[in-house]
Protein backbone atom coordinates (compact mmCIF):
# COMPACT_ATOMS: atom_id res chain seq x y z
CA UNK A 1 0.00 0.00 0.00
CA UNK A 2 1.33 3.44 -0.44
CA UNK A 3 1.30 5.49 2.03
CA UNK A 4 0.79 8.80 0.10
CA UNK A 5 -2.66 7.22 -1.08
CA UNK A 6 -3.52 6.71 2.29
CA UNK A 7 -2.38 9.84 3.49
CA UNK A 8 -4.58 11.68 0.61
CA UNK A 9 -7.28 9.98 1.61
CA UNK A 10 -7.76 10.84 5.06
CA UNK A 11 -6.69 14.44 4.76
CA UNK A 12 -9.55 14.58 2.52
CA UNK A 13 -11.47 12.93 4.93
CA UNK A 14 -10.50 15.56 7.93
CA UNK A 15 -11.23 18.60 5.17
CA UNK A 16 -14.57 16.63 4.58
CA UNK A 17 -15.53 16.93 7.83
CA UNK A 18 -13.72 20.12 9.10
CA UNK A 19 -16.59 20.98 6.90
CA UNK A 20 -19.16 20.75 8.86
CA UNK A 21 -19.70 23.14 11.76
CA UNK A 22 -18.45 22.22 15.23
CA UNK A 23 -19.17 24.04 17.87
CA UNK A 24 -15.67 24.85 19.68
CA UNK A 25 -13.81 26.83 22.34
CA UNK A 26 -10.73 27.09 20.48
CA UNK A 27 -9.49 26.94 16.42
CA UNK A 28 -8.08 23.42 16.03
CA UNK A 29 -6.20 21.87 13.14
CA UNK A 30 -6.14 17.96 13.21
CA UNK A 31 -3.66 16.08 11.41
CA UNK A 32 -3.65 12.46 10.96
CA UNK A 33 -0.53 10.15 10.99
CA UNK A 34 0.75 7.23 9.97
CA UNK A 35 2.79 4.56 12.27
CA UNK A 36 5.26 2.67 10.24
CA UNK A 37 7.77 0.01 11.34
CA UNK A 38 10.55 -0.99 9.29
CA UNK A 39 11.50 -4.54 9.70
CA UNK A 40 15.59 -4.24 8.56
CA UNK A 41 15.76 -1.02 10.83
CA UNK A 42 13.88 -2.40 14.05
CA UNK A 43 16.72 -5.39 14.74
CA UNK A 44 18.05 -2.14 16.94
CA UNK A 45 15.15 -0.50 18.47
CA UNK A 46 16.22 -0.41 22.13
CA UNK A 47 20.35 1.00 20.67
CA UNK A 48 18.39 3.26 18.67
CA UNK A 49 16.32 4.48 21.92
CA UNK A 50 19.23 4.17 23.81
CA UNK A 51 21.64 6.79 21.79
CA UNK A 52 18.79 9.10 21.82
CA UNK A 53 18.57 9.37 25.28
CA UNK A 54 22.39 9.81 25.90
CA UNK A 55 22.18 12.19 23.62
CA UNK A 56 19.33 14.24 25.53
CA UNK A 57 21.31 13.75 28.36
CA UNK A 58 24.40 15.17 26.91
CA UNK A 59 23.45 17.87 25.22
CA UNK A 60 23.19 19.81 28.11
CA UNK A 61 26.24 18.36 30.33
CA UNK A 62 28.65 20.78 29.28
CA UNK A 63 30.12 18.97 25.88
CA UNK A 64 32.26 20.79 24.03
CA UNK A 65 30.24 24.20 22.97
CA UNK A 66 30.93 23.60 19.29
CA UNK A 67 29.32 20.19 19.49
CA UNK A 68 25.99 21.26 21.32
CA UNK A 69 25.54 24.29 19.10
CA UNK A 70 23.57 22.76 16.24
CA UNK A 71 22.43 19.27 18.03
CA UNK A 72 19.37 17.72 18.64
CA UNK A 73 18.80 14.51 19.70
CA UNK A 74 18.46 11.51 16.99
CA UNK A 75 14.87 10.11 16.21
CA UNK A 76 14.14 6.01 16.33
CA UNK A 77 13.49 5.53 12.54
CA UNK A 78 12.83 1.82 13.00
CA UNK A 79 8.98 2.92 14.20
CA UNK A 80 8.14 6.37 12.88
CA UNK A 81 5.10 8.01 13.37
CA UNK A 82 4.78 10.34 10.35
CA UNK A 83 2.64 13.06 8.97
CA UNK A 84 2.08 14.44 5.54
CA UNK A 85 3.37 17.97 5.57
CA UNK A 86 2.80 19.82 2.16
CA UNK A 87 5.91 22.89 1.43
CA UNK A 88 5.34 25.18 -1.60
CA UNK A 89 2.65 25.93 -3.32
CA UNK A 90 1.30 23.95 -5.30
CA UNK A 91 2.92 21.71 -2.88
CA UNK A 92 5.10 18.93 -2.51
CA UNK A 93 3.95 16.55 0.31
CA UNK A 94 7.45 15.25 2.35
CA UNK A 95 6.39 12.39 5.12
CA UNK A 96 8.07 14.36 8.27
CA UNK A 97 8.57 12.16 11.37
CA UNK A 98 6.16 14.07 14.37
CA UNK A 99 9.11 15.02 16.65
CA UNK A 100 8.60 16.42 20.31
CA UNK A 101 12.28 16.12 21.46
CA UNK A 102 13.19 18.03 19.03
CA UNK A 103 12.28 21.76 16.76
CA UNK A 104 13.32 21.94 13.79
CA UNK A 105 11.50 21.27 10.84
CA UNK A 106 12.79 20.17 8.05
CA UNK A 107 13.02 17.84 4.35
CA UNK A 108 15.06 16.69 2.38
CA UNK A 109 16.24 13.34 3.88
CA UNK A 110 13.82 11.43 0.89
CA UNK A 111 11.66 13.42 -1.61
CA UNK A 112 13.94 16.41 -2.51
CA UNK A 113 12.58 19.76 -2.38
CA UNK A 114 10.88 21.20 -4.63
CA UNK A 115 11.26 25.05 -4.74
CA UNK A 116 8.18 27.36 -6.09
CA UNK A 117 7.56 30.72 -6.17
CA UNK A 118 6.36 30.48 -2.20
CA UNK A 119 10.14 29.31 -1.46
CA UNK A 120 12.98 32.12 -0.46
CA UNK A 121 16.01 30.51 0.64
CA UNK A 122 17.19 32.82 3.80
CA UNK A 123 20.67 32.81 3.46
CA UNK A 124 21.03 30.90 6.60
CA UNK A 125 22.76 27.22 6.34
CA UNK A 126 21.49 24.86 8.49
CA UNK A 127 23.66 21.89 10.46
CA UNK A 128 22.17 19.58 12.88
CA UNK A 129 23.92 16.64 14.63
CA UNK A 130 22.02 13.31 16.11
CA UNK A 131 23.17 10.93 18.30
CA UNK A 132 23.87 8.96 15.21
CA UNK A 133 23.60 10.70 11.73
CA UNK A 134 23.26 14.55 10.87
CA UNK A 135 21.52 16.84 8.09
CA UNK A 136 23.15 19.86 6.67
CA UNK A 137 22.30 22.16 4.30
CA UNK A 138 20.27 25.69 3.83
CA UNK A 139 17.71 27.14 5.35
CA UNK A 140 14.72 28.81 3.70
CA UNK A 141 11.38 30.14 4.85
CA UNK A 142 8.17 28.68 2.56
CA UNK A 143 4.84 27.98 2.66
CA UNK A 144 3.68 24.75 4.66
CA UNK A 145 0.39 23.47 4.98
CA UNK A 146 -0.36 20.97 7.91
CA UNK A 147 -3.78 18.98 6.54
CA UNK A 148 -6.27 22.33 5.91
CA UNK A 149 -4.07 24.89 7.63
CA UNK A 150 -1.75 26.83 5.77
CA UNK A 151 1.52 28.64 7.79
CA UNK A 152 2.91 31.26 4.91
CA UNK A 153 6.08 31.97 6.30
CA UNK A 154 7.59 28.99 8.22
CA UNK A 155 11.58 28.24 8.14
CA UNK A 156 12.29 24.93 7.30
CA UNK A 157 15.70 23.32 6.72
CA UNK A 158 16.58 21.69 3.51
CA UNK A 159 19.20 19.00 3.63
CA UNK A 160 21.32 18.88 1.23
CA UNK A 161 22.95 16.06 3.08
CA UNK A 162 21.41 13.78 5.72
CA UNK A 163 22.38 10.40 6.99
CA UNK A 164 20.09 8.13 9.37
CA UNK A 165 16.93 8.78 8.04
CA UNK A 166 15.90 6.32 5.70
CA UNK A 167 12.25 6.02 3.98
CA UNK A 168 11.23 9.22 5.68
CA UNK A 169 11.82 12.81 4.08
CA UNK A 170 12.78 14.58 7.54
CA UNK A 171 11.32 15.88 10.81
CA UNK A 172 8.13 18.18 12.09
CA UNK A 173 9.27 19.29 15.27
CA UNK A 174 6.99 20.52 18.06
CA UNK A 175 9.91 20.33 20.59
CA UNK A 176 10.78 23.77 22.87
CA UNK A 177 11.88 26.32 20.69
CA UNK A 178 15.39 27.07 22.20
CA UNK A 179 16.48 23.51 21.40
CA UNK A 180 17.10 25.00 17.71
CA UNK A 181 19.39 27.11 19.32
CA UNK A 182 22.73 27.65 17.18
CA UNK A 183 21.35 25.15 14.39
CA UNK A 184 20.97 27.95 11.83
CA UNK A 185 23.60 30.67 10.79
CA UNK A 186 22.54 34.20 11.39
CA UNK A 187 19.64 33.09 13.60
CA UNK A 188 19.36 32.70 17.54
CA UNK A 189 16.52 30.49 17.18
CA UNK A 190 13.91 29.17 14.44
CA UNK A 191 10.06 29.54 15.33
CA UNK A 192 8.71 26.07 14.94
CA UNK A 193 5.27 25.30 13.18
CA UNK A 194 3.53 25.73 16.39
CA UNK A 195 4.85 29.38 17.56
CA UNK A 196 4.19 30.47 14.29
CA UNK A 197 0.66 29.13 14.16
CA UNK A 198 0.02 31.29 17.56
CA UNK A 199 1.75 34.11 16.49
CA UNK A 200 0.45 34.24 13.08
CA UNK A 201 -3.01 34.04 14.99
CA UNK A 202 -4.23 30.99 13.51
CA UNK A 203 -4.67 29.27 16.92
CA UNK A 204 -5.22 31.00 19.98
CA UNK A 205 -3.45 29.06 22.64
CA UNK A 206 -0.14 27.18 21.93
CA UNK A 207 -1.20 23.43 22.26
CA UNK A 208 -0.17 20.59 20.54
CA UNK A 209 -2.08 17.73 20.88
CA UNK A 210 -1.15 13.85 20.44
CA UNK A 211 -3.18 10.66 19.79
CA UNK A 212 -1.77 7.56 19.26
CA UNK A 213 -3.43 4.18 19.08
CA UNK A 214 -1.98 0.98 19.87
CA UNK A 215 -1.56 -1.58 16.39
CA UNK A 216 -0.46 -5.03 15.65
CA UNK A 217 0.28 -3.91 12.15
CA UNK A 218 2.82 -2.72 10.42
CA UNK A 219 1.87 0.43 8.89
CA UNK A 220 -1.03 2.06 9.59
CA UNK A 221 -2.56 5.47 9.74
CA UNK A 222 -4.23 5.94 13.10
CA UNK A 223 -2.23 9.06 15.04
CA UNK A 224 -3.54 12.35 15.30
CA UNK A 225 -2.10 15.60 15.62
CA UNK A 226 -4.53 18.77 16.93
CA UNK A 227 -2.66 22.34 16.62
CA UNK A 228 -4.89 24.44 19.26
CA UNK A 229 -6.93 22.60 21.49
CA UNK A 230 -7.58 18.94 21.98
CA UNK A 231 -10.09 16.69 20.29
CA UNK A 232 -12.33 14.92 22.73
CA UNK A 233 -13.55 12.58 20.88
CA UNK A 234 -9.76 10.77 20.79
CA UNK A 235 -9.60 10.72 24.93
CA UNK A 236 -12.16 9.68 28.35
CA UNK A 237 -12.56 11.78 31.15
CA UNK A 238 -10.40 14.47 31.83
CA UNK A 239 -7.10 15.86 30.98
CA UNK A 240 -4.93 15.63 34.05
CA UNK A 241 -2.08 18.61 33.98
CA UNK A 242 1.27 18.80 35.24
CA UNK A 243 3.85 21.44 35.42
CA UNK A 244 7.03 21.49 33.14
CA UNK A 245 9.33 20.13 35.38
CA UNK A 246 12.60 22.72 36.22
CA UNK A 247 14.81 20.22 36.85
CA UNK A 248 17.94 19.74 34.19
CA UNK A 249 18.08 17.78 31.73
CA UNK A 250 14.36 17.17 31.73
CA UNK A 251 13.53 21.25 31.60
CA UNK A 252 14.99 20.98 27.97
CA UNK A 253 12.29 18.98 26.64
CA UNK A 254 8.38 18.24 26.87
CA UNK A 255 10.39 17.14 30.73
CA UNK A 256 7.82 16.40 33.59
CA UNK A 257 8.03 14.51 37.24
CA UNK A 258 6.78 11.37 37.63
CA UNK A 259 7.63 8.22 39.88
CA UNK A 260 6.79 4.70 39.18
CA UNK A 261 5.05 1.69 40.69
CA UNK A 262 5.04 -1.73 40.24
CA UNK A 263 1.74 -3.38 41.93
CA UNK A 264 2.98 -2.07 45.46
CA UNK A 265 6.70 -2.37 44.99
CA UNK A 266 8.33 1.50 43.99
CA UNK A 267 10.44 1.20 40.83
CA UNK A 268 11.39 4.71 40.59
CA UNK A 269 10.80 7.40 43.49
CA UNK A 270 9.74 10.64 42.22
CA UNK A 271 12.43 12.14 39.97
CA UNK A 272 12.36 14.17 36.32
CA UNK A 273 12.00 13.03 32.83
CA UNK A 274 10.20 13.28 29.77
CA UNK A 275 7.48 12.57 27.25
CA UNK A 276 8.74 11.84 23.78
CA UNK A 277 6.83 10.78 20.53
CA UNK A 278 10.43 10.12 19.14
CA UNK A 279 11.15 7.12 21.13
CA UNK A 280 9.23 3.70 20.67
CA UNK A 281 9.83 2.34 24.06
CA UNK A 282 9.35 3.41 27.36
CA UNK A 283 12.87 3.54 28.95
CA UNK A 284 13.66 3.97 32.90
CA UNK A 285 16.91 4.60 34.41
CA UNK A 286 18.72 0.76 34.66
CA UNK A 287 18.63 0.37 38.81
CA UNK A 288 14.66 1.17 38.30
CA UNK A 289 14.71 -1.34 35.29
CA UNK A 290 16.75 -3.82 37.69
CA UNK A 291 13.73 -3.19 40.50
CA UNK A 292 11.27 -3.90 37.61
CA UNK A 293 12.97 -6.64 36.08
CA UNK A 294 13.32 -8.41 39.77
CA UNK A 295 9.59 -8.08 40.14
CA UNK A 296 8.02 -9.32 37.09
CA UNK A 297 10.53 -12.30 36.90
CA UNK A 298 12.11 -11.39 33.35
CA UNK A 299 15.06 -12.39 31.99
CA UNK A 300 17.45 -10.10 29.78
CA UNK A 301 16.30 -11.01 25.89
CA UNK A 302 19.87 -11.13 24.13
CA UNK A 303 18.16 -10.38 21.04
CA UNK A 304 16.05 -7.73 21.19
CA UNK A 305 17.99 -6.42 24.00
CA UNK A 306 13.87 -6.13 26.01
CA UNK A 307 12.68 -8.12 28.64
CA UNK A 308 10.77 -10.94 28.20
CA UNK A 309 8.76 -13.19 30.01
CA UNK A 310 7.26 -17.00 29.99
CA UNK A 311 3.70 -17.49 29.50
CA UNK A 312 2.85 -18.08 33.07
CA UNK A 313 4.89 -14.84 33.86
CA UNK A 314 2.72 -12.84 31.39
CA UNK A 315 -0.60 -14.23 33.50
CA UNK A 316 0.72 -12.72 36.49
CA UNK A 317 1.77 -9.44 35.74
CA UNK A 318 0.83 -7.04 37.65
CA UNK A 319 -0.18 -2.72 36.84
CA UNK A 320 3.18 -0.43 36.28
CA UNK A 321 1.93 2.79 37.69
CA UNK A 322 3.05 5.71 36.53
CA UNK A 323 2.22 8.69 39.30
CA UNK A 324 2.11 12.08 37.48
CA UNK A 325 0.72 15.37 38.63
CA UNK A 326 -1.40 13.68 41.34
CA UNK A 327 -2.92 11.13 39.21
CA UNK A 328 -1.92 7.24 38.47
CA UNK A 329 -1.91 6.87 34.99
CA UNK A 330 -1.70 2.63 34.93
CA UNK A 331 -0.13 0.54 32.01
CA UNK A 332 -2.26 -2.76 32.53
CA UNK A 333 0.07 -6.09 31.74
CA UNK A 334 -1.17 -6.18 28.07
CA UNK A 335 0.22 -2.14 27.60
CA UNK A 336 3.63 -3.50 29.03
CA UNK A 337 4.42 -5.96 26.39
CA UNK A 338 5.47 -5.21 22.46
CA UNK A 339 2.34 -6.47 20.04
CA UNK A 340 3.23 -10.43 20.16
CA UNK A 341 2.15 -10.53 16.38
CA UNK A 342 5.18 -7.78 15.60
CA UNK A 343 7.57 -9.72 17.48
CA UNK A 344 9.61 -10.93 14.94
CA UNK A 345 9.86 -7.44 13.12
CA UNK A 346 12.17 -6.54 16.63
CA UNK A 347 14.26 -9.30 16.10
CA UNK A 348 12.06 -11.39 18.45
CA UNK A 349 10.26 -15.08 18.49
CA UNK A 350 7.09 -15.38 17.77
CA UNK A 351 6.48 -17.78 20.70
CA UNK A 352 7.65 -14.92 23.43
CA UNK A 353 6.81 -11.58 24.94
CA UNK A 354 8.69 -8.99 25.23
CA UNK A 355 8.42 -6.11 27.92
CA UNK A 356 8.22 -2.43 26.16
CA UNK A 357 9.72 -0.79 29.40
CA UNK A 358 13.87 -0.67 28.62
CA UNK A 359 16.64 0.21 29.53
CA UNK A 360 17.28 4.12 29.64
CA UNK A 361 20.88 2.78 29.57
CA UNK A 362 22.27 4.65 32.63
CA UNK A 363 21.22 5.50 36.82
CA UNK A 364 19.01 7.34 37.87
CA UNK A 365 19.34 10.81 39.76
CA UNK A 366 21.12 12.62 36.62
CA UNK A 367 17.88 14.85 35.79
CA UNK A 368 16.89 12.66 32.66
CA UNK A 369 15.22 9.36 34.56
CA UNK A 370 12.45 7.90 32.18
CA UNK A 371 11.25 8.82 28.36
CA UNK A 372 7.82 7.78 28.33
CA UNK A 373 7.46 6.79 24.30
CA UNK A 374 5.21 5.79 21.56
CA UNK A 375 4.21 2.93 23.64
CA UNK A 376 3.28 5.12 26.87
CA UNK A 377 1.38 7.32 24.53
CA UNK A 378 -0.22 4.67 22.39
CA UNK A 379 -2.14 4.03 25.77
CA UNK A 380 -2.60 8.11 27.12
CA UNK A 381 -3.64 11.03 24.88
CA UNK A 382 -1.18 13.69 25.52
CA UNK A 383 -1.08 17.49 25.21
CA UNK A 384 2.25 19.75 25.14
CA UNK A 385 1.26 23.36 26.04
CA UNK A 386 3.46 26.10 25.63
CA UNK A 387 1.01 29.06 26.71
CA UNK A 388 0.81 27.41 30.13
CA UNK A 389 3.82 25.83 30.61
CA UNK A 390 2.46 22.54 31.44
CA UNK A 391 2.11 18.80 29.80
CA UNK A 392 -1.51 17.29 30.09
CA UNK A 393 -2.38 12.98 29.93
CA UNK A 394 -5.98 11.45 29.45
CA UNK A 395 -7.33 8.14 29.45
CA UNK A 396 -8.08 7.01 26.15
CA UNK A 397 -10.97 4.46 24.66
CA UNK A 398 -7.17 2.47 24.16
CA UNK A 399 -5.69 2.82 27.56
CA UNK A 400 -6.57 -0.96 28.66
CA UNK A 401 -7.47 -2.64 25.31
CA UNK A 402 -5.79 -6.30 24.67
CA UNK A 403 -4.92 -5.77 21.42
CA UNK A 404 -1.43 -6.93 22.53
C1 LIG B 1 9.45 35.19 7.97
O1 LIG B 1 10.17 34.31 8.82
C2 LIG B 1 11.48 34.74 9.12
C3 LIG B 1 12.19 33.62 9.87
O2 LIG B 1 11.40 33.07 10.87
C4 LIG B 1 11.40 36.05 9.88
O3 LIG B 1 12.70 36.50 10.18
C5 LIG B 1 10.65 37.10 9.04
O4 LIG B 1 10.46 38.26 9.79
C6 LIG B 1 9.29 36.55 8.60
N1 LIG B 1 8.68 37.48 7.65
C7 LIG B 1 7.40 37.80 7.69
C8 LIG B 1 6.94 38.74 6.64
O5 LIG B 1 6.63 37.37 8.54
C1 LIG C 1 14.44 0.43 6.37
O1 LIG C 1 15.67 0.61 7.03
C2 LIG C 1 16.81 0.27 6.26
C3 LIG C 1 18.04 0.34 7.15
O2 LIG C 1 18.02 1.45 7.97
C4 LIG C 1 16.85 1.17 5.04
O3 LIG C 1 17.97 0.84 4.24
C5 LIG C 1 15.57 1.05 4.24
O4 LIG C 1 15.57 1.98 3.18
C6 LIG C 1 14.35 1.29 5.11
N1 LIG C 1 13.14 1.01 4.36
C7 LIG C 1 12.04 1.75 4.45
C8 LIG C 1 10.89 1.33 3.60
O5 LIG C 1 11.96 2.70 5.20
C1 LIG D 1 10.08 18.30 40.38
O1 LIG D 1 11.03 17.67 41.21
C2 LIG D 1 12.08 18.53 41.64
C3 LIG D 1 13.08 17.69 42.40
O2 LIG D 1 12.42 16.93 43.39
C4 LIG D 1 11.51 19.65 42.49
O3 LIG D 1 12.54 20.56 42.86
C5 LIG D 1 10.46 20.40 41.67
O4 LIG D 1 9.83 21.38 42.49
C6 LIG D 1 9.40 19.43 41.16
N1 LIG D 1 8.39 20.09 40.38
C7 LIG D 1 8.66 20.81 39.27
C8 LIG D 1 7.47 21.42 38.61
O5 LIG D 1 9.77 20.94 38.81
C1 LIG E 1 23.48 -14.00 25.88
O1 LIG E 1 24.74 -13.60 25.33
C2 LIG E 1 25.82 -13.85 26.18
C3 LIG E 1 27.07 -13.24 25.56
O2 LIG E 1 27.05 -13.39 24.17
C4 LIG E 1 25.96 -15.36 26.40
O3 LIG E 1 27.03 -15.65 27.27
C5 LIG E 1 24.65 -15.87 27.03
O4 LIG E 1 24.69 -17.26 27.13
C6 LIG E 1 23.47 -15.48 26.18
N1 LIG E 1 22.25 -15.81 26.91
C7 LIG E 1 21.21 -16.40 26.37
C8 LIG E 1 20.04 -16.65 27.26
O5 LIG E 1 21.19 -16.73 25.19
Amino acid sequence: MHLSQSFAALVTLALTVAATPVVQDTPKITLPFAKHINATGTLNLLAQDQARAKFFKSRSKGQHLAERAGSIPVTNTAVSYTAAVGVGSPATTYNLIVDTGSSNTWVGAGTKYVTTSTSKKSGGSVSVSYGSGSFSGTEYTDQVTLGSLVIPNQSIGVASRSSGFSGVDGILGIGPVDLTEGTVSGLSTVPTVTDNLFKQGTISTEVVAVSFEPTTQETVTNGELTFGGTDSSKFTGSITYTSLTKTSPASDYWGINESITYGSTTILSTTAGIVDTGTTLTLIASDALSKYQKATGATLDNNTGLLRLTTSQFNSLQNLNFNIGGTTFTLTPNAQIWPRSLNTLIGGDSSHVYLIVGDLGSNSGEGLDFINGQTFLERFYSVFDTTNKRLGLATTPFTTATTN
